[in-house]
């Protein structure tokens, strides 16, 4: 089974989470694109979906599927009821790194405002620890240069994405190097430093399912 054909496999799977009558919250990337294509079947029995980045409120549009914004959705009820979005990879706390496509920020805001998170990936994304894959920070452009000394202090090495600016207007700093172990501390740290919006990593956010995909099919965890 090639990747892409897992991707689609744990895509359908996550339909399973997806309850008639609520609203749910809809990740960015490749898998959560093939979430979107695969829920269209099933976006009569939704109220809507709240979407983490541009892209994706544009594919859930053309989908037929109502997107809502996150402030009108919590004005008709307490909470999504589930967010389904993919990784860049995930350790065995189910701690995630995040924001490869650059929509962490939303991404998380929409995971906070989430009863559960089903996390959609292909076996390729599972590590002992988080720091393999670059590790984003989405940040004020400002403070490009404050920031980058302070994850050099930390044993990283940042680099600014080229050519790209967040939906929210920002920069992101990828940062290499790191072997992240305490996934909830890395976090709370980045997320102190002033000019900091959001950083890549979900451990206040993990996941509390993924859905992974494998060549002998889709295992739950
Ligand atoms: C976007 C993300 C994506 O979930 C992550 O990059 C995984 O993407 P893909 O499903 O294409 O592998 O965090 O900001």
């Amino acid at each position: 089974m090639t990747q892409d054909e897992m991707k689609e496999k744990v895509a359908a799977a996550a339909l399973e989470y997806v309850e008639n009558g609520t609203i749910i919250g809809v990740g960015t990337g490749s898998t959560a694109n093939k979430f979107i294509d695969a829920l269209a079947a099933k976006k009569e029995a939704i109220l809507g979906a709240v979407a983490s980045s541009n892209a994706t409120a544009e594919r859930l549009r053309a989908n037929g599927i109502r997107v809502v914004d996150l402030n009108q959705a919590l004005s008709e009820v307490d909470s999504l009821a589930v967010y389904i979005d993919g990784a860049d990879e995930f350790d065995p706390a189910k701690c995630l790194t995040k924001g490869g496509g650059g929509a962490l920020t939303r991404e998380k805001i929409v995971a906070a405002a989430s009863d559960r998170f089903v996390c959609i990936v292909d076996q390729s994304k599972q590590v002992p620890y988080l720091g393999a894959f670059p590790l984003p920070i989405e940040v004020i452009p400002m403070a490009e240069a404050l920031i980058s000394a302070e994850v050099r202090k930390l044993g990283g090495t940042p680099q600014r994405r080229e050519g790209f600016t967040t939906d929210n207007g920002n920069i992101i700093i990828d940062v290499t190097g790191l072997e992240i172990h305490d996934g909830l501390a890395l976090e709370d740290r980045l997320n102190a430093l002033p000019g900091v919006v959001t950083n890549g990593i979900f451990a206040h956010q993990r996941a509390d399912i993924i859905l992974m995909g494998t060549p002998d099919g889709v295992v739950t965890l």
